[in-house]
C-alpha cells in the first residue's frame, strides 16, 4: 500500500459503515418505541396498555439485580424465538415471540448468553384466572411440580438437584440464612437442621418476585400469540 491516505480512508470507512448499520440505524428504528395503547371510542383513558411500568418497583429492580449478580443470564435467556427458529413456544416457555417493545422499560434487556437452562422470560405467565402457564408439563410428567410459586423457587435455588437429579442449575446457598425454628417451621424453609431452619434472604425473596413478575404473553400487533403452537395445556 503506497498511499497512507488509502489505508486511513479504509479504516474510517469500515468504522463509519459498521456504526451506521449497527448503532445509528437500529437506534432510529427502535428508540421511539412506545407502549401499545388501545383506545375505545368515547373513553378518555386507554382500555389497554402494554408494557406497563408498574412492575418496575424497587423490589423488582432489586430482584433483577440479584439475577444479574448471580449470572443467571449466562444460562437463561429471556427471548422467545419465532416458531420457525426454535421450539420455545412448543416447550411452553411463552405465548409469542419476544420483540423490542417488550423491553422499553428495561435499562438492559437480559436477553441471555446461552440456552443451557429454560427461557425464563415468561416465568410468571398466567391466564386471566391466574392459573400459571409457564412450561405446564403434562399431569403425568414426573418433572411437573405441583405449583411454581415462590416457595418452589426457593427450593430450586437452594438445591436444584432435589427435583431434577442431573440439573446443571447451580445451588445458591448464599441466598439463604439459618434461623431458629422458634414457633414452627416456616412454609418458605428450604431445609431443617436440628433446631435451625434455612430461610430465604431478602435477595432470594426479591429474586423470586422478579421471576414471577416476568410475563410477556400480552398480544402485540407485531407479535401475535402463536395460536397453532400454543403451549401444551
Ligand atoms: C450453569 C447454568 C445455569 C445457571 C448459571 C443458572 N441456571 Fe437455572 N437452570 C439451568 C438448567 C440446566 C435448568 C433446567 C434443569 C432444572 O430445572 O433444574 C435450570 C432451571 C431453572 C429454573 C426452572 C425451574 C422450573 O420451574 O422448572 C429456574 C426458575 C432457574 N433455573 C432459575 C435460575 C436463577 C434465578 C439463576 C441465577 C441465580 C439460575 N437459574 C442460574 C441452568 C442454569
Amino acid at each position: 500500500m503506497d498511499k497512507p491516505s488509502t489505508l486511513f480512508t479504509g479504516i474510517f470507512g469500515a468504522f463509519l459503515v459498521s456504526t451506521s448499520v449497527m448503532v445509528l440505524l437500529p437506534n432510529s428504528q427502535l428508540s421511539g418505541l412506545q407502549p401499545q395503547i388501545v383506545w375505545e371510542e368515547g373513553q378518555n383513558s386507554p382500555s389497554d396498555m402494554y408494557p406497563v411500568k408498574i412492575e418496575h418497583s424497587l423490589g423488582h429492580r432489586h430482584g433483577e439485580r440479584i439475577y444479574v449478580e448471580n449470572g443467571c443470564y449466562y444460562c437463561h435467556t429471556q427471548e422467545i424465538r419465532d416458531p420457525q427458529f426454535g421450539p420455545d413456544i412448543e416447550r411452553g416457555w411463552g405465548a409469542r415471540r419476544t420483540v423490542a417493545r417488550d423491553f422499553i422499560y428495561n435499562d438492559t434487556p437480559l436477553l441471555g448468553a446461552t440456552r443451557m437452562g429454560p427461557d425464563l422470560g415468561n416465568y410468571g405467565w398466567r391466564d386471566s384466572e391466574g392459573k400459571r402457564l409457564w412450561r405446564n408439563e403434562q399431569p403425568n410428567d414426573p418433572a411437573r411440580p405441583a405449583v411454581r410459586d415462590a416457595a418452589f423457587i426457593y427450593k430450586h435455588l437452594f438445591n436444584p438437584r432435589v427435583r431434577t437429579a442431573e440439573s446443571n442449575c447451580p445451588s445458591n446457598p448464599g441466598l439463604f440464612e439459618k434461623h431458629d425454628i422458634g414457633a414452627g417451621v416456616s412454609p418458605d424453609a428450604v431445609a431443617v437442621e436440628g433446631k435451625k431452619q434455612w430461610l430465604p434472604t431478602t435477595d432470594a425473596r426479591n429474586l423470586a418476585a422478579y421471576l414471577l413478575s416476568l410475563d410477556r404473553s400480552h398480544e402485540l400487533k407485531e407479535a401475535p400469540v402463536a395460536k397453532s403452537k400454543e403451549a401444551k395445556k
